[in-house]
């Protein structure tokens, strides 16, 4: 695939076939996504890979603790509800999963159900927790270079025919994966990545989510009509 086929054709991946992925091909996918560019060059990216039974156990955490009404934790602060046309674009791919996948609006066991999926991971083979060291805080400049790492490495995942879907449902009980997968509490997950080879078969793999056109978010400045800067 030439890079433009490959970062349009890139989707997110919400069912997985049970087939492990190997260290060898995590490690391949590492290689790669190593080159985003990140702020002076700082790299501040931490991978923990996290499969087997530590991550059955994080997904029973993770399941237990939404189902006792445990409030989310995460590492950092987040904006809680999205407003205007980012609540819509929001809604409007919620509206093409669940169409997807048959769920009624009113739906409220299935509904359930589909939220359960994402605080087990999607049934992934591999979680990727993505971290940063806390000393960087406030990290916002860090957060934008792990952003830049992960779109790499699941796009390096995609090129090879590996599933992904960047979650920060994973993580909403941060002290779950912190201890069962042994991170320490100085390195702060910023989100988690759910990796497979996709089952093609599971329908909210076939969702496309819509863009905006360019022209909503480009600005030209300083240049003169019909000519380049
Ligand atoms: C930071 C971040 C967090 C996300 N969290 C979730 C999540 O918790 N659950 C989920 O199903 N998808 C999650 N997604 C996936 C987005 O919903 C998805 O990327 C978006 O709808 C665009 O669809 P696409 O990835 O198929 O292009 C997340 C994506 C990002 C970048």
């Amino acid at each position: 695939m030439n890079f433009d086929e490959l970062i349009r054709s890139r989707r997110s991946i919400r069912g997985f076939k049970k087939t492990p992925i190997s260290k060898e091909v995590i490690s391949e996918i590492m290689e790669v996504a190593r080159f985003a560019p990140s702020s002076m060059n700082t790299q501040p990216w931490i991978i923990y890979a996290i499969g087997g039974e530590t991550l059955d156990k994080i997904r029973e955490g993770n399941c237990s603790q939404m189902l006792a009404g445990v409030p989310p934790k995460r590492d950092f602060p987040i904006k809680e509800a999205y407003e205007g046309e980012h609540r819509q674009r929001q809604i409007d791919v919620a509206v093409q999963l669940f169409e997807a996948m048959g769920i009624e609006r009113h739906d409220k066991e299935k509904r359930q159900d589909w939220v359960m999926r994402g605080f087990r991971q999607f049934d992934a083979p591999v979680s990727l927790a993505i971290a940063y060291d806390t000393y960087l805080e406030p990290a916002a400049i860090s957060h934008f270079d792990l952003g830049a790492f992960t779109h790499a490495l699941v796009l390096a995942a995609w090129e090879r025919g590996i599933g992904a879907v960047i979650n920060g449902q994973g993580i909403m009980q941060s002290e779950v994966v912190h201890k069962h997968a042994g991170i320490p509490e100085n390195h702060a997950i910023m989100t988690c990545v759910a990796l497979g080879y996709p089952d093609y078969d599971f329908p909210a793999n076939s969702v496309k989510s819509t863009r905006a056109d360019v022209d909503t978010f480009l600005n030209f400045v300083g240049f003169e009509e019909g000519t380049d800067a």
